[in-house]
């Protein structure tokens, strides 16, 4: 603390941006055989760029001119992109056992605090992985819950947007606080009104920490959290983080008190459940692994839906046709259910289509290598960190001719059938492929369905249509955005 106040003067701060940059420069030699990059940190002369927090961009520009796999050194540290569906495929399935680790990045050193899930590494991470597994499991089939639990989700969510009468409205807080929704059903055993001021609050904590764009950005130069008069963002963050546990610790406590071992309702009884039965689940991780159930299964999905209504939004065409497919296989006033999902193939070609064009997590979570490896000509060197880049496969040229153009026919086969969703990896691959993907999988379509049979959509003015440019915090959302929702009858 009393080092982040010394800086509070300009000629400190001066004097650490020199020191910074020395030691950047002292620790930025390349190790023999590492993929290539610029010689020294492009983002020492664009600090101005860092500080918009373009990751995205300056990105753009480094796999322009150095291919496929590219190298730089951030605060010492190594950091290696990958692309492409061979080279992703080589490193993170082929070589898993070297790839799999998570480095302590700030965002899993300081928010997750090396708790839960996504944060740990070897034995630790693999009971952690296994037990929310085994929850989602059981949740979702062997009670067969989860299906009802979405459908009625739904039902409150379309409500909402009913209630607009046809204004313009933000979707993405009712698809956010419907999404959170579904996560308080799993965590806490219950649901919460979206009038709820709590709950209200709750989310905007959650929804403020994870859209914040400066997280990626101090994740690969951490030095920046020290800045003088918190110009990141850091410490804002690690409140948000201190707040929310405390809510979570809270929910953890009332279940103590209340649980009955012989019917668990939810999450947290499993945990409190198998934390008396397994050394590795502790008091430390709980409200962690609370909190990295809605980190990871609220942000992603309700920006997906997002980008869907944006999507829609530009292509009635395709609004039309699936809702065509939907009035023929559902000819009733129901919404659709997961038992119709086979009969929707071209509403299924559109959820595909929209996590190949939108996708929301493009660098996944960054990756660790634990072992010199080499990639083709290329020596990855132990403690690099490695990052996935997921877009180079979703907007592969190669794969998909006019990568930029929302074309749900992509996955349509000459049957008409739904086809090569595997050609896409929205989820990541290898030993940390998302463990939420069915669930998420659920969500989506019954939520995307559900709107599209209810509602035509419409831009906020007659053929005036937002951007389809967004923003990366943990992922990628569409610029803020309105829209009007007419009611079919
Ligand atoms: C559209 C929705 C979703 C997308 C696109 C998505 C995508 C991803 C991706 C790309 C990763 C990183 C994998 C890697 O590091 O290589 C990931 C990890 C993870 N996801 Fe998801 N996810 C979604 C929904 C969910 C949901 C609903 C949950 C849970 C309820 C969830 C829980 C997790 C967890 C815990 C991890 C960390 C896994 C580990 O480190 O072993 N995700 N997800
Ligand atoms: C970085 O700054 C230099 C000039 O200082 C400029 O020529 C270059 O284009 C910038 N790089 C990026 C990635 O914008
Ligand atoms: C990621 O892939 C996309 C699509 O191929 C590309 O435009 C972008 O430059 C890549 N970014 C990085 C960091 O490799
Ligand atoms: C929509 O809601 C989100 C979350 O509450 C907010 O951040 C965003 O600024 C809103 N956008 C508009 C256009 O009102």
């Amino acid at each position: 603390m009393q080092v982040i106040n010394l800086f509070c003067s300009s000629g400190f701060l001066i004097a650490f941006i020199i020191i910074t940059i020395t030691l950047f420069l002292l620790k930025s030699r390349r190790p023999y055989g590492s993929p290539p990059g610029p010689r020294i940190l492009p983002f020492l002369g664009n600090l101005t760029i860092l500080l918009k927090g373009n990751l995205i961009e300056i990105s753009e520009k480094l796999k322009a001119t150095y291919g496929n796999l590219f190298s730089l050194s951030l605060g010492g540290k190594w950091i290696v992109f990958i692309n492409g569906n061979e080279h992703l495929r080589e490193v993170f399935v082929k070589h898993a056992e070297f790839f799999s680790d998570r480095p302590k990045v700030f965002f899993i050193d300081k928010v997750l605090q090396n708790k839960g899930v996504t944060a740990q590494n070897g034995h630790v991470w693999k009971t952690h992985r296994k037990f929310m597994e085994t929850v989602l499991h059981n949740l979702g089939f062997e009670k067969n819950s989860m299906k009802s639990t979405i459908l009625e989700e739904t039902q409150h969510f379309l409500s909402v947007i009913s209630d607009s009468n046809g204004e313009p409205i933000n979707v993405s807080y009712p698809t956010y606080a419907a999404v959170s929704n579904i996560i308080c059903s799993i965590a806490f055993g219950r649901r919460f009104d979206y009038n709820d001021v709590e709950f209200q609050k709750f989310i905007s904590v959650m929804y403020e920490l994870l859209s914040n764009q400066n997280i990626p950005v101090i994740n690969l130069l951490p030095i920046l959290q020290y800045l003088p008069g918190d110009i990141f963002g850091a410490k804002r963050i690690l409140q948000q983080t201190h707040w929310l546990k405390k809510e979570f610790k809270r929910f953890i406590a009332e279940h103590k008190d209340t649980i009955d071992t012989e019917n668990s309702r939810d999450f947290i009884d499993e945990y409190i459940i198998e934390k008396g039965k397994n050394a590795c689940l502790t008091d430390d991780d709980f409200p962690i692994a609370v909190f990295e159930l809605f980190g990871a299964g609220t942000d992603t999905i309700s920006n997906t839906i997002t980008w869907s209504v944006l999507y829609l939004l530009k292509n009635p065409d395709i609004q039309n046709r699936m809702r065509d497919e939907m009035l023929c296989a559902i000819p009733t006033d129901r919404l659709p259910t997961m038992a119709d999902k086979l009969n929707l193939p071209f509403c299924e070609a559109v959820i595909a289509e929209t996590q190949r064009l939108a996708n929301v997590l493009p660098f996944a979570i960054p990756h660790e290598v634990t072992e010199d490896v080499m990639i083709g000509q290329y020596k990855i060197v132990k403690g690099s960190h490695v990052i996935p880049n997921l877009s180079s496969v979703q907007h592969d040229e190669e794969l998909f001719a006019n990568h930029l153009k929302f074309d749900p026919l992509r996955f349509i086969d000459k049957q008409g059938k739904f086809y090569g969703q595997e050609r896409i990896v929205p989820f990541s691959l290898g030993k940390r492929v998302c463990p939420g993907e069915s669930l998420a999988r659920m969500e989506l379509f019954l939520f995307i369905t559900a709107i599209v049979k209810k509602f035509r959509i419409l831009p906020e003015e007659e053929g005036i249509f937002p951007s389809s440019q967004g923003q990366l915090g943990i992922a990628y959302k569409p610029n803020p955005f309105k829209v009007r929702f007419i009611e079919w009858n």
